[in-house]
């Protein structure tokens, strides 16, 4: 059995983990794009995750289409029971078209396999698809425009909890202003779906500490509530079978 101390040891170890580049489809008819973001992305537009890929590939709906390389919908689970939302690809994400590959992606699964959370049991996304110049954080408008796709993730994944990782991604899905410090760590309710705001993994990059009561340490507890009330959620379901 590890201790506490060994699988605090996990949030440290960054390995190096390089991915695929994501591929396009050549058969893809660009007819059927959103250029604007006046044009609506109805709920149901999307079968699958590679369908949404192919129109956020060749998306215009705002300015960062005009910079990315590659837009990054999302990896992991399509069926997982947890869905995370982070703020945005970063240099790695866009070369790549994969979230969360660079240091901060690396933590995110360290933290994840300190609790015995696999990719079976996430599917990792961002507020917005594209990359913002220079990392900046995402502008209102830009993530208002993205939202649709996120929104699709949502029902496509119908996931049991969401984690929202960092203050962008609270602010761009259910438009809470409030700072990351005030609300991680607790459980809202959104659209009958249960959200836990916490730390994004930069910040704890950033603040190495992990003293008690220091971002890493608070992180520690949030992603055990994770755990459990997954484990809560998954017996419950096991039950009503
Ligand atoms: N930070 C994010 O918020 N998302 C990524 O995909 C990578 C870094």
């Amino acid at each position: 059995m590890a201790t506490e101390d060994d699988q605090m040891e996990l949030f440290s170890a960054i390995a190096a983990n390089p991915k695929p580049a994501a591929a396009l489809d050549p058969n893809f008819d660009p007819e059927l794009i959103p250029t604007s973001a006046k044009v609506p992305v109805l709920p149901g537009t999307y079968g699958s995750m590679e369908e949404m890929s192919l129109h956020c590939n060749r998306c215009h709906r705002c300015d960062l289409g005009a910079t990315r390389t590659y837009a990054v919908v999302g990896r992991g689970n399509p069926q997982a029971p947890i869905l995370i939302v982070g703020e945005g690809p970063g240099q790695n994400e866009d070369e790549t078209g994969l979230p969360f590959v660079g240091k901060a992606g690396q933590l995110l699964d360290k933290i994840l396999e300190s609790v015995k959370l696999t990719e079976a049991d996430v599917f990792i996304c961002n507020i917005v698809k594209c990359r913002p110049p220079g990392n900046r954080t995402p502008t209102q408008d830009e993530m208002d425009a993205c939202r649709p796709y996120l929104l699709e993730q949502i029902r496509m994944v119908d996931p049991q909890i969401i984690l929202l990782s960092g203050a962008s991604a609270v602010r761009g899905l259910i438009g809470d202003k409030r700072g990351i410090t005030k609300i991680r760590g607790e459980w809202i309710e959104w659209e009958g779906r249960l959200c836990m705001p916490v730390f994004h993994p930069a910040y704890l990059l950033r603040n190495p500490s992990r003293e008690k009561g220091s971002p890493k340490w608070l992180m520690w507890q949030d992603i055990q509530a994770v755990r459990t009330k997954l484990d809560q959620l998954q017996q419950a379901s096991a039950n009503a079978d």
